[in-house]
């Protein structure tokens, strides 16, 4: 197991700056996760890591290990990607071993580790199946268990997940997060999907155009983002994101020491809306565009002075489209953020 340190990391394609330069260091044991929108440079920056890639720029550390001139080999890694890219002839054993065999381990020892790997995998019993015998979520837990066997310094996944029906990807993440813990390695993981990376992660980068926006625990980010992209990023259903005018009440006690810095755009969660269908003190009217129902809430957007909010009404309230509404916005949930920059304007709270 390894701590993962990263300096001035950058990589350009034909001169064009795809990533970086990035500064990062990933503690020994740590679940952390890079999650962006497609094409942000998360495969990018794992290959880097891997060694799959060589960076334009920068060094990496594996601990006191300067990797930077290794090869993927040498630098005692284990991948595992999206597509599982398991031998088709071999054993669901003889995959798993497959790491081993290559590096001319003993043949006892190999049986023991893949007896180790395929009792925390639940893969025991399908040890003599081909991977056609199997369903992608077992699929996935070879490629794992292939990964794992060696006992790598770092685990690195990118999207390891995203081939799978939702359900499954629900239940492979609760075993991710459960194999984490019993394993304990330097795990580096990719994903575009916010609520996979606040679920599984110790700490998360969220990247944007080849750059990190902000580095932090899932809550830390969720609750106290440092710029709109983040802020907009995680949470679902989205935030709030609206002028002034449309908080009026509840803006005017937020913002009421602000100086006229120029334009403004204000946030809160949809959670931290309550809709009701009777007028409330301090309640914003609003008008109801459409509602959501997950089952568990139902959301009501309304329009607000012409901007759309989204919040949760309250329970038993059922809301017609086009009916009158009532917001009540809890004023300290709102945050501010500057429009041309969209970093956060934390200067009026205290
Ligand atoms: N071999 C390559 N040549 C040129 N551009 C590339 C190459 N690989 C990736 N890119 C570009 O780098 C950016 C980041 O890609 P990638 O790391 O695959 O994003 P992500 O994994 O976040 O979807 C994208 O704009 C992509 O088009
Ligand atoms: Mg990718």
């Amino acid at each position: 197991m390894a701590t993962i340190r990263i300096e001035g990391l950058a990589k350009r394609y034909d001169g064009q700056r795809v990533m970086g330069p990035l500064d990062l260091r990933i503690e020994d044991g740590e679940f952390f996760t890079f999650v962006g929108p497609s094409g942000c440079g998360k495969s990018t920056l794992l290959n880097l890591i891997a060694g799959v890639d060589a960076p334009s720029a920068g060094r990496i550390w594996f601990d006191d290990r300067d990797v930077s001139a290794l090869s993927p080999g040498e630098r005692d890694i284990a991948m595992v990607f999206q597509s599982y890219a398991l031998y088709p002839h071999l054993s669901v054993r003889e995959n798993i071993g497959f790491p081993l065999r290559v590096r001319g381990r003993p043949r006892k020892e190999i049986a023991h580790e893949v007896d180790r790997v395929a009792r925390t995998l639940g893969l025991v019993d399908l040890l003599e199946r081909r991977p056609r015998q199997l369903s992608g979520g077992q699929r996935q837990r070879v490629a794992l268990g292939r990964a794992l066997v060696r006992r790598p310094a770092a685990l690195l996944m990118d999207e390891p997940l995203s081939n799978l029906d939702a359900g499954l990807r629900l239940e492979m993440r609760a075993e991710f997060k459960r194999l984490h813990e019993l394993h304990g390695v330097t795990t580096v993981y990719v994903t575009h999907d916010q609520e996979e990376a606040m679920v599984l992660s110790d700490r998360l980068a969220v990247l944007d155009a080849g750059s990190i926006r902000q580095c932090g625990s899932p809550q830390r980010l969720y609750d106290d983002p440092d710029n709109l992209f983040v802020a907009r990023f995680l949470g679902s259903p989205p935030i709030n994101v609206v002028r002034g005018d449309a908080l009026a009440g509840p803006v005017s006690l937020v913002a009421r020491r602000a100086t006229p810095a120029g334009s403004e755009l204000f946030t809160v969660r949809p959670a931290q809306v309550t809709v009701d269908v009777e007028p409330r003190r301090d309640a914003l009217p609003g008008t109801v565009v459409l509602t959501e129902s997950t089952g568990a809430d139902l959301w009501v957007i309304a329009e607000v002075a012409g901007q759309r909010i989204r919040g949760r009404a309250v329970p038993g309230a059922s809301p017609e489209r086009g009916s009158t509404v009532y917001l009540l916005i809890d004023a300290g949930a709102i945050q501010r953020f500057d429009e041309a920059t969209g970093a956060r304007v934390r200067i009026f709270e205290t």
